[in-house]
């Protein structure tokens, strides 16, 4: 009789063991599985919030951009009072064919890139002095906008 009795307090006492082991090991895997989906939402959450950013910029740049279609077009080939802007970032000065460029831009020899289009923007002839161009934008976060949305249109 003891015999029995201590073998069924082993059987007990092992099948706790396993119990608990069990459930340690699916509580292992359960928080895995809960900083795994933390931090894919977390990295979602990044990506969709700097995605937000660059087109709110974008978007704000467009409407800024109204401010420079009395002198200037988007499209390839039509000049207005200034040339056309089609394709302006990264691209030399002067560089659109058929356009009257004064000599002072002709000679400036920049390339439009982000810095060069807003240190322009923000002062045309103190950038480069004789320019035609008096036009200017002086709020810096107009700057980037502009700027964001100038360089989008550009590379899209
Ligand atoms: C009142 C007219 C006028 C307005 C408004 C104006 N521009 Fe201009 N822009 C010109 C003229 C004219 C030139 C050519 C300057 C020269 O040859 O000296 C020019 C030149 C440029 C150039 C150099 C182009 C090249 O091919 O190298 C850029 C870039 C430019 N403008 C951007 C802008 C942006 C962006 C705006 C709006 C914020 C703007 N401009 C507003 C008249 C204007």
């Amino acid at each position: 009789m003891p015999e029995t009795k201590k073998l069924k307090r082993q059987t007990a006492q092992k099948a706790a063991l396993l119990a608990q082991l069990f459930q340690e090991r699916s509580m292992v895997r359960a928080s895995l599985w809960l900083v795994m989906a933390a931090t894919m939402t977390m990295i979602g959450v990044l990506l969709s919030s700097s995605i937000a950013f660059a087109s709110d910029d974008v978007q704000r740049g467009e409407k800024l951009f109204t401010r420079c279609q009395a002198c200037h077009s988007l499209v390839q080939g039509v000049n207005k009072s200034g040339p056309s802007l089609f394709g302006i970032a990264d691209r030399p000065s002067a560089a659109v064919e058929g356009y009257r460029y004064s000599k002072a831009m002709e000679g400036a020899g920049v390339v439009w890139n982000e810095e060069n289009l807003k240190s322009f923007l923000a002062s045309p002839r103190k950038f480069i002095p004789g320019v035609k161009m008096s036009f200017a934008i002086r709020k810096q976060e107009e700057l980037d906008d502009l700027v964001a949305f100038l360089r989008a249109q550009s590379h899209e």
